[in-house]
């Protein structure tokens, strides 16, 4: 029950498996894979962007995601104490101080779009789409672009939209690990699927499909240079929710019985696999329809009602993908505000319930205030970007990437090795060496060197 998180004498877990596997990926498939990799692979050139954050996802990602479930579970602690149980010197603390306040400056946007996402939803039942068949594309564009600005930039509702978005999260939450987040994650993440792959199939049937296609697949190395390799990077980190204690928190609830090599791949690649339908969804119409590639935080907000514009049953397609984005947002937010939730109950011994409200609050203030261009700080900046852009930047491109690299060197060398290999075959139940030496190998060697190579590299130094 939910005290017994508190009190940490008896942790609660998932319950099997597949409740590991399904709230993993729920943490994972978010606002990332359908909002903002395809307007990151808009803005970055395409193809070339998306083979370098396939193989970020499989030299840096992969292993990462092990490594936190190692210290996740083998600790049962959150992102803080984690290395405390572990005996480490009380410097690694850091990687889960940082972590939570990685969590804080992601929750502050996270929750704004998400409330974005929850206004679709009664935009579209509300019928603001429903028409667009009757006009022509540069009419039907314009209408769904006006929107856009009505729901961001508005002075009240993109805020109270926020709220709400976070008092979903806050209540989910409150039902703790197995009566909160499993139940939820395990009814809905097959469902967004299943939509998503409607919506591919129908925009791969219009006139834009083959340009789509080929923006999204076709690799054009001239486009490569150091801030797309950052930003592919700072992608893969964001999507799957590394390098900030997230998953060292989900990790800790793990069942003892898990593989965590084999969760890993198979959250990195349906992941990976749900932002690559959600690319094909979107770059036909923005071919189709004559936008362009790089236009940024709109993209999806502007292409999916104009998917769904020429279709039978379009209208409720629409209603129906916007809810299962929302539902996607909401299992990603989850896990974000599960890091400090399960920081400060740990810490200061209190009921989860309280530790959920102080974060949310929290949240809620932090996040109203600063990131609508029609609040008070909407048009402050510091550094050339909003704060709404600050905080995207220092979290996904230096904190979850700093974490990792981190993350990396605690296991790959300062933690006995002989430790790392039972936890990752469950004291040897698992006949799995040969996969442990290559993971850790590639942890060893291969991550933390490319990360340092991008951080460098990307600082001016080499
Ligand atoms: N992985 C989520 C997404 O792609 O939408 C975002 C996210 C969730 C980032 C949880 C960080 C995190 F801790």
């Amino acid at each position: 029950n939910n005290e017994s998180v508190s009190t940490n004498k008896k942790r609660e877990t998932f319950s099997s498996g597949l409740a590991v596997f399904f709230a993993t990926l729920g943490s994972a498939v978010g606002l990332g894979n359908i909002w903002k990799f395809p307007y990151l692979v808009g803005e970055n050139g395409g193809g070339a962007f998306v083979l370098i954050y396939f193989l970020s996802i499989l030299l840096v990602g992969m292993p990462i995601m092990v490594s936190e479930f190692y210290i996740g579970r083998k600790s049962r602690s959150n992102a803080v104490s984690a290395f405390t149980k572990l005996k480490a010197n009380p410097k690694w603390k850091i990687i889960g101080y940082f972590g939570v306040a990685a969590a804080f400056l992601i929750m502050f946007y996270y929750s704004a779009v998400a409330g974005w996402v929850y206004s679709y939803v009664f935009k579209a039942i509300n019928g603001a789409f429903s028409n667009l068949s009757n006009f022509s594309f540069e009419q039907a564009t314009s209408i769904v672009e006006n929107q856009f600005l009505t729901t961001t930039e508005s002075l009240y509702s993109p805020i109270i939209w926020q709220g709400i978005s976070i008092l979903v999260v806050a209540l989910i939450l409150i039902g703790g690990v197995k009566n909160g987040i499993e139940r939820i994650t395990k009814t809905l993440m097959p469902v967004l699927f299943i939509l998503l792959i409607i919506s591919c199939i129908r925009a791969l049937t219009l006139p834009g499909a083959k340009a789509g296609f080929n923006f999204l697949f076709k690799i054009d190395f001239s486009k490569i240079n150091p801030s797309v390799i950052l930003s592919a990077l700072g992608l893969a980190f964001f999507k799957l929710s590394l390098g900030m204690g997230t998953m060292i928190t989900y990790g800790s609830y793990f069942t003892e019985d898990n593989n965590l090599i084999h969760t890993s791949a198979k959250v990195a690649l349906s992941d990976t696999f749900v932002s690559l339908l959600a690319g094909v969804a979107i770059f036909p119409v923005v071919f189709t329809f004559g936008m362009k590639p790089n236009s940024g935080p709109s993209l999806l907000f502007n292409t999916i009602p104009l998917v769904f514009s020429h279709i039978p049953f379009g209208n409720i397609l629409i209603i129906a993908f916007f809810i299962l984005a929302s539902i996607a947002a909401t299992t990603a937010s989850l896990s974000m505000a599960e890091v400090p939730i399960a920081f400060i109950t740990e810490k200061w011994n209190i009921k989860r319930k309280y530790s959920v409200i102080i974060v949310s609050l929290s949240t809620f203030i932090v996040g109203a205030l600063t990131v609508h261009p029609s609040s008070i700080l909407g048009h402050v900046t510091i550094f050339g970007k909003n704060f709404f852009d600050l905080f995207d930047y220092i979290s996904s491109n230096i904190i979850l990437p700093v974490g990792g690299l981190l993350i990396a060197i605690f296991v790959g060398y300062f933690v006995n090795k002989d430790s790392v290999l039972d936890e990752l075959s469950n004291n040897h139940k698992l006949n799995n060496s040969k996969t442990i030496t290559i993971y850790y190998f590639v942890l060893k060697y291969i991550s933390p060197l490319l990360l340092l190579i991008v951080f460098l590299n990307s600082l001016g130094i080499i």
